[in-house]
C-alpha cells in the first residue's frame, strides 16, 4: 500500500467538516448529482486577467475546511496582494488566491475560525505578517515561476518591484514539466465547491497516483509531474466542481469524479500551444468541461472553443426515425444500426461494413462521442456501452451492466488497458473506434434490441 501524504490532512473524512448547510449540494439520494448545478454554457466563463499568483503555506498548515468565506480576512498576506490586483492598483490585472499546498511535514497551526466576518482584518504588528507563504505565479504561455523564498507581509516587494521581477522571470521561464491542478473546495464561500470539490480532489489524487503506478510499472518518466492542491473561491461557484490546470491556464468546470483521468490527460499534455493539427495540448483539452483560459477574455474564450474544441451537436439535425428503409437494407454496404443517448433520444443511422462505430457516431454528430485521439486507441473518449436491451422496457436504458449477447468481437489487451480511463466502465463498456460494422451487429441491434447507450459527456 503506498504511503499518501495528501490523506493526512485532507482525507475525505476531514472534508465533511463545513459548517454550512450541505443539501443544495446533494440531490434526492444525497449524493453529488450527475448533471450540472447549473446549465448556462460553460465556454467564456472566466474573467480575463494577465497573470494568477497563488499562495502556498510555507510555515503552518490549514485546512481548507478553516477557510473563512473571505480568506483575506484571515490572511495578511493575501488581503495585501488582492488589494493590489484592484483597478488601478500597482498588480492590475492580476489575480490572487490561497491554496493549502500538501506539505504534510509543516506543523499544523490554529485553523482560522471559518465563520469570521469578511470585513475582518489582522489588527497592525499582527503575527500575521510574519507568516510566510510561498508563491507561485503563472502567466500565459504556459509560464511557471517560483518566487525564489517565502514571502511575509514585512518582506513582500513593492507591487511595482514584484511585477517587474515577475515578468522578468516568466521572459526567462523554461517549461519545468510540471504540472499544477487547483482544485475550489472552498466550502464556506459555496457549498457545492464544499461537496462537490472534495471529491474531485480525492479523485483526481486517486488518477495521478494511478498514472504514476502505471510508469513505474512500464519502466518509464510521466510526462509531466502533475500536483493537485486545494484553491480558495476562484468564481463560478455554480459551475462547481471547479478545477485550473496550470501552467497551461485552463480552467474547467461541472467536473465530477469520473471526469478526473481525463483531466488528468489534459494536465499531460504541453502547456504551450503551437495550433497547427498536431497540437497535442489543443487536441487533449477537456472540451465538454472548458470555462476558459487565463489571459483570454470572455469573447476570446468562445472563439477559442468554436476552433478548437469539438464540433457542437444540433440534434435537430438528426432524424430521430430509423432511415432504415428500403434502400439502405438494399444497399449491401450500409447497414442499419441503432444509438440510444443518455436523455433518452434514439438515433437510427446507417453505417458502412467494416467501418468503426466511432466513425459513425462521428458522422452523424451523435452526442458523447468525442474520440480525441481519432480512432489510435489513446484516449478513451470514444467510451460507450454496446448492450442489450432490458428485457420488460426495451425503450429504456440498455443493461449496461452485463456483458451484451452478441459478442462476436472480442476486447483486446490494448482496448481493456485503454477502457481503465474509461469513466463509469461496465460489463459491456467498449471503445467504439475498435467496434467494426458487422451484418450480425447490425442484425442484433434491428432484430434483437441491441443498441450503442451513449454516455453523457
Ligand atoms: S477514439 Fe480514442 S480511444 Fe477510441
Amino acid at each position: 500500500m503506498l504511503w499518501r501524504p495528501w490523506r493526512r490532512l485532507y482525507s475525505s473524512r476531514s472534508w465533511g467538516a463545513f459548517a454550512c448547510d450541505t443539501s443544495p449540494a446533494l440531490d434526492h439520494r444525497h449524493q453529488i448529482p450527475t448533471a450540472p448545478y447549473d446549465s448556462s454554457p460553460l465556454a467564456g466563463t472566466v474573467s480575463r486577467s494577465e497573470a494568477h499568483l497563488i499562495l502556498h503555506p510555507a510555515q503552518y498548515a490549514r485546512p481548507p475546511t478553516s477557510w473563512p468565506s473571505h480568506v483575506e480576512s484571515a490572511c495578511a498576506l493575501l488581503s495585501e496582494l488582492a488589494s493590489r490586483t484592484k483597478p488601478h492598483g500597482s498588480l492590475d490585472g492580476f489575480r490572487v488566491n490561497l491554496s493549502s499546498g500538501d506539505d504534510a511535514s509543516l506543523p499544523t497551526a490554529d485553523a482560522w475560525d471559518p465563520r469570521r466576518s469578511a470585513a475582518m482584518r489582522a489588527p497592525p504588528n499582527h503575527q500575521q505578517e510574519d507568516e510566510q507563504y510561498w508563491m507561485y505565479a503563472y502567466a500565459m504561455p504556459g509560464r511557471l515561476v517560483k518566487w525564489p523564498e517565502p514571502v511575509s507581509l514585512r518582506t513582500l516587494p513593492s507591487g511595482p518591484e514584484l511585477r517587474a521581477s515577475l515578468q522578468a522571470l516568466w521572459q526567462k521561464a523554461e517549461d519545468q514539466h510540471e504540472t499544477h491542478i487547483y482544485v475550489c473546495t472552498h466550502g464556506m464561500r459555496d457549498c457545492r465547491c464544499g461537496v462537490a470539490g472534495p471529491a474531485l480532489y480525492d479523485a483526481l489524487k486517486e488518477a495521478v497516483e494511478k498514472h504514476d503506478t502505471q510508469c513505474r510499472f512500464e519502466g518509464t518518466q510521466p510526462a509531466r509531474q502533475i500536483r493537485v492542491w486545494p484553491i480558495s473561491h476562484v468564481g463560478g461557484h455554480k459551475f462547481a466542481a471547479c478545477a485550473l490546470v496550470y501552467p497551461h491556464g485552463d480552467w474547467y468546470g461541472n467536473l465530477r469524479v469520473s471526469d478526473a483521468p481525463l483531466l488528468v490527460r489534459a494536465a499531460l499534455a504541453p502547456p504551450s500551444s503551437r495550433h497547427d493539427l498536431d497540437d497535442l495540448r489543443e487536441r487533449l483539452v477537456l472540451w465538454p468541461r472548458w470555462r476558459g483560459r487565463l489571459a483570454m477574455s470572455e469573447a476570446e474564450q468562445r472563439d477559442h472553443m468554436d476552433t478548437w474544441g469539438p464540433p457542437i451537436v444540433h440534434t435537430a439535425h438528426i432524424t430521430p426515425q430509423r432511415r432504415a428503409g428500403p434502400s439502405s437494407r438494399d444497399t449491401p454496404h450500409l447497414l442499419p444500426l441503432r444509438f440510444h443517448s443518455h436523455d433518452g433520444q434514439w438515433y437510427d443511422v446507417d453505417g458502412e461494413e467494416g467501418e468503426s462505430l466511432m466513425q459513425v457516431a462521428r458522422r452523424y454528430d451523435l452526442p458523447g462521442i468525442e474520440a480525441t485521439c481519432g480512432g489510435e486507441l489513446e484516449c478513451a473518449t470514444c467510451h460507450a456501452y454496446v448492450c442489450d436491451a432490458q428485457r420488460d422496457d426495451p425503450q429504456a436504458r440498455g443493461m449496461i451492466h452485463e456483458a451484451p449477447s452478441w459478442s462476436a468481437h472480442e476486447v483486446s489487451q490494448e482496448e481493456d488497458d485503454m477502457l481503465e480511463y474509461a469513466p463509469f466502465r461496465q460489463a459491456s463498456s467498449r471503445l467504439t473506434c475498435q467496434v467494426r460494422v458487422t451484418r450480425a451487429l447490425s442484425d442484433w441491434m434491428i432484430q434483437r434490441g441491441g443498441r450503442v447507450e451513449l454516455n453523457r459527456y
